[in-house]
């Protein structure tokens, strides 16, 4: 069965990847520049700051104490940080940021930067421009604000961060879905972008598609014309292995569920392929945002899933950032001090 798993890695992967053994692989990069290129091969092993600063009420629940952000600083490269800004914001059209919020952030922003990483910063759960049910304790806006404020949470954005080091990276938008059809996001991304490059003309931005970054989604994405764009997508397939039992899922799926068979290798593959595809095409490189599994899943399948995505990423020179640190999801355990070691194993080695 490995045996056959592994021929149909290589199969699936190596018709596609511009890469041969010994090399390292490296994406299409002929739609950006050399410098945002070798940021994208850069960004190598991440990790998510889940819930630390996108929860609706941040901070309680797992904060980012010392000693979590020096393991992370001595074991990743690249660290996301997802950031629920239109919640610590004005809710009229002006978006004015939370100024002690905004100087939280900065300081985790400037320790990670001073410690050589790369930072992902991410506008997260803006929930209601996508349609969705607001969470406790985050308030409602009018409907006619809604893109406004996007936009001007970022023009504040990217003027406080425009003198920061070029290893502070923008993500636009976590996960566009429900009501943000792609037409929609094809212009609203675009006016951000322009927003942004008023003040940060060459920093690199972060954009993905439609359907939560689904790979699928990939050809409805209009990539803005700029040559500094790195573009994600996110993998949670096999779905039925990774979300079950959690409880956010609008329907709970079902737990008990294994993984990997071959059917749901096939899978994972399909995402990757379609993504070399779609890099080849047009020349935009690739960031794997997220993946991860929730702990109801068995450890061993978990570790498996792990290691057969990020395996499958860095064959085709695909940099990533695991979901998460440390929540459910996460490859540590704050309460135990300790690793999850079948996940940290999958991540490393
Ligand atoms: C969401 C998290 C969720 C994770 C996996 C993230 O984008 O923000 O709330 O746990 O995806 O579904």
């Amino acid at each position: 069965m490995r045996i056959l798993v592994a021929a149909l890695l290589m199969m699936g992967l190596s018709s596609l990847a511009a890469t041969s053994i010994g090399e390292v692989p490296r994406q299409n990069c002929s739609a950006v520049t050399p410098q945002t290129c070798d940021i994208a091969h850069a960004l190598g092993r991440g990790i998510n700051l889940g819930s630390m600063f996108e929860l609706a009420s941040v901070g309680a629940k797992n904060p980012l104490s010392p000693d979590l952000l020096r393991l992370v600083v001595d074991n990743f490269k690249t660290v996301r940080i997802p950031v629920r800004w239109t919640n610590n914001a004005a809710p009229t059209a002006d978006a004015k940021l939370d100024e002690r919020f905004a100087e939280r952030i900065d300081a985790v922003v400037d320790e990670l930067l001073a410690s050589g990483r790369y930072v992902i910063l991410d506008l997260h759960h803006y929930n209601q421009i996508f349609g969705d049910r607001l969470d406790k304790s985050e308030f409602p806006v009018s409907d006619d604000v809604l893109e406004t404020r996007l936009l001007k949470v970022w023009e504040q954005l990217a003027g406080r961060y425009a003198g920061r080091s070029q290893r502070l990276i923008f993500e636009l938008l976590n996960e566009p879905h429900g009501r943000m059809s792609a037409s929609r996001w094809n212009t609203l991304a675009s006016r951000a972008l322009s927003i942004v490059r008023r003040t940060n003309p060459t920093r690199v931005v972060i954009v993905g598609p439609v359907f939560w970054n689904n790979v699928r989604e990939l050809p409805s994405l209009t990539v803005p014309g700029d040559r500094n764009l790195i573009v994600t997508f996110h993998n949670y397939e096999p779905f039925e292995f990774t979300h079950q039992g959690a409880p956010f899922v609008s329907r709970p799926l079902p737990t008990g569920i294994t993984c990997c068979s071959l059917d749901q290798t096939a899978q994972i593959i399909n995402v990757f392929n379609q993504a070399a595809i779609w890099n080849v095409q047009t020349g935009y490189p690739l960031y794997l945002g997220e993946f991860g599994s929730f702990d109801t899943g068995d450890m061993t399948s978990r570790a498996t899933f792990t290691r057969t995505v990020r395996t499958a990423a860095e064959q085709l020179g695909i940099g990533w950032a695991f979901w998460d640190l440390s929540t459910s999801f996460g490859v540590y355990s704050p309460a135990k001090q300790a690793w999850h070691e079948p996940l940290r194993r999958a991540l490393f080695d």
